[in-house]
């Protein structure tokens, strides 16, 4: 498996362009209530606004697109809600993967899947095969994801990995069990609808990332507003802990402190 750099023990690349732009998709039901209209309105117009981030990421080289679709906190909604939502995630799978397939998007889906009806797992699992040879965008859907989960399930795999190992763990040998170890950490990360939270999201993955807040609520949010989030990005001083002065004279970090373990 690729080894990606890893904010903390390297000093990644800081492109002008995202590879990575993970979102957290809020304000679909705020969108609805304006509107007079059902929260449920707002989601299928959520699902127009996924479209279009496609469609943009592509247009714009961008590598990898993370969408936050359902967190493990999201099945204390009403039950009404819930199942409208899964309803839509199958519709949804059912008749885009065409398109993403002809677009060159790999489709991928993280999180604890276990808890979903099995007809929508198998459709994940088919899903997730028929684009698995495609390389222009990858796009991931975070669905009954929490960060704590990703951790802890990463933590379990580690260690049954390792059995019979106590010591010395470090943070290379737990990033290849996270759900996302095909993925560089996202460089940029959006929340549409105004709230400022990460709400459970890829908190491993997120530590170096951009964060980037808009009110627009995501059934308004297109392609001009993600280049306002890329015009943010690009006037960010990526430091990763050096300083100003170090990062003008291009400076190489010093090694790791002594005590953590390189192996790879
Ligand atoms: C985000 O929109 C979609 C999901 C969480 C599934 P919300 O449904 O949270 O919309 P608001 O925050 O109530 O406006
Ligand atoms: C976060 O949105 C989860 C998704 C967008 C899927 P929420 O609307 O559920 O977050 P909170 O409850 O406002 O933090
Ligand atoms: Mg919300």
């Amino acid at each position: 498996m690729q080894r990606f750099a890893s904010s903390t023990r390297d000093v990644p690349p800081a492109p002008s362009i995202p590879r990575h732009v993970a979102i957290i998709m809020d304000g679909n039901g705020r969108w609805a209530k304006k509107r007079l209209l059902p929260r449920v309105a707002g989601h299928h117009r959520g699902l127009e606004t996924v479209r279009v981030m496609v469609r943009a990421c592509l247009e714009r080289g961008i590598e990898y697109l993370t969408l936050f679709a359902f967190s493990s906190e999201n099945w204390r909604r009403p039950q009404d809600e819930v199942s409208l939502l899964m309803q839509l995630f199958v519709r949804a799978l059912k008749e885009e993967v065409k398109k993403l397939d002809r677009n060159g998007v790999r489709l991928r889906v993280i999180g604890d899947l276990s808890r979903f009806e099995p007809d929508l797992q198998a459709l994940i699992e088919a899903s997730e095969q028929r684009t698995a040879a495609n390389n222009r965008l990858v796009l991931t859907i975070a669905a009954n994801y929490g960060g704590r989960w990703d951790i802890l399930q990463a933590l379990r795999r580690m260690l049954l990995n390792n059995p019979g190992y106590s010591g010395d763990w470090s943070e290379t040998d737990l990033a290849p069990h996270l759900a996302m170890n095909y993925a560089p950490e996202p460089d940029l990360f959006i929340r549409t609808g105004g709230e400022q939270r990460i709400s459970n999201f890829l908190l491993w993955q997120l530590a170096y990332s951009e964060l980037y807040f808009t009110e627009v609520l995501w059934p308004e949010f297109d392609s001009a507003a993600l280049d306002m989030a890329l015009t943010s990005y690009r006037q960010r001083e990526r430091r990763f802990g050096r300083t100003s002065e170090q990062l003008a004279a291009g400076a190489l970090p010093p090694g790791p402190p002594t005590g953590s373990r390189i192996d790879a």
